[in-house]
């Protein structure tokens, strides 16, 4: 790694000290102009990620971008063009489909272990094992995460910014299998009290949650759903985080996180 870029140099600078690079910028344009680099990777929020994807072809950079992609379906298209057009190289950090758990099953499901995978079903708890709700503070800068125009998808912001890994995960462990239609279930009245998030969080108000999705692919042999329960949203999972089922003609694999480490039951793992 050669350089850094962040508009807060104070934290561009603490990064660039703990992982010793040499060069610090703090505006990307005078980055990709003068740091001398092959390839870029974009860690900005989505908004920026078309803008910044772009400017880098036009430098010629390689590119790596965080997930989701772009805001929508042109602004994605524009940055392939670019890209392609001059015969660059892009990867979207997609972190789901390079879990080692997630590559360990996509293995075993290509070697035939659980015969055609048919079905996938995940789960999705809270990111902590915590028995009461913690309420975190962020900074205010972080808020462009609840902002649909900023982050993406309309009504439901987390969904477009979150649910990415989940697809991406469906379509992973069906090889081959490609989304047709997707379905969800908005939360109308939580079960529970709701408690109250930090302001970039979400996951404040029930008219914004969406507990369940459900999916049918191209073939249709297969399906998916994705459920979620969560403190926030007055429901609580016993397990943290995500896990991932697959069902197949001769068996199943069950994924419970990355390592297995998401299997925790009241504070025991
Ligand atoms: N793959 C994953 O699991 C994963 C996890 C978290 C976030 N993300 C994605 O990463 C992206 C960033 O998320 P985050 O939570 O780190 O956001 P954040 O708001 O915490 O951090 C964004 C950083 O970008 C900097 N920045 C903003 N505008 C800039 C500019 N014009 N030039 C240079 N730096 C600029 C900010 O100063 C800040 O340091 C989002 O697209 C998010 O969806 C992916």
């Amino acid at each position: 790694m050669v350089a850094v870029c962040d508009l807060n140099e104070k934290a561009a600078r603490a990064f660039a000290s703990q992982h010793r690079v040499p060069q610090v910028y703090t505006s990307y344009t005078e980055m990709l102009e003068k740091a001398g680099i092959d390839l870029v990777d974009i860690g900005t929020p989505t908004f920026l990620h078309a803008p910044m994807a772009l400017e880098a072809g036009r430098a010629c950079k390689h590119l790596h971008c965080e997930k989701p992609f772009c805001r929508n379906v042109g602004e994605g298209l524009e940055v392939c063009l670019e890209v392609e057009g001059r015969g660059l190289k892009l990867l979207v950090g997609e972190t789901y489909v390079f879990l080692a758990s997630h590559l360990k099953a996509r293995a075993l499901i290509e070697a035939g272990q659980i015969g055609r995978p048919l079905q996938i079903r995940q789960r999705h708890g809270a990111w902590l094992e915590r028995p009461q709700a913690q309420v975190y503070s962020g900074p205010a800068e972080r808020n462009w995460r609840i902002d649909p125009a900023k982050s993406g998808g309309g009504a439901y912001p987390w969904i477009f910014d979150h649910a990415v890994h989940f697809f991406a995960t469906a379509e992973y462990l069906i090889p081959g299998g490609r989304i047709a239609q997707v379905f969800s279930v908005p939360a109308r009245k939580a079960q529970a009290p709701k408690q109250r998030g930090a302001a970039h969080d979400p996951y404040t108000t029930a008219e914004l949650d969406i507990p369940l999705i459900t999916w049918s692919y191209k073939d249709p042999a297969c399906q998916g759903v994705w459920m979620r329960a969560e403190r926030l949203s007055g429901k609580y999972d016993f397990m943290r985080g995500f896990s991932t089922c697959v069902v197949g003609e001769k068996g199943m694999i069950e994924v419970l996180g990355e390592g297995g480490g998401n299997l925790w039951w009241e504070g025991q793992q």
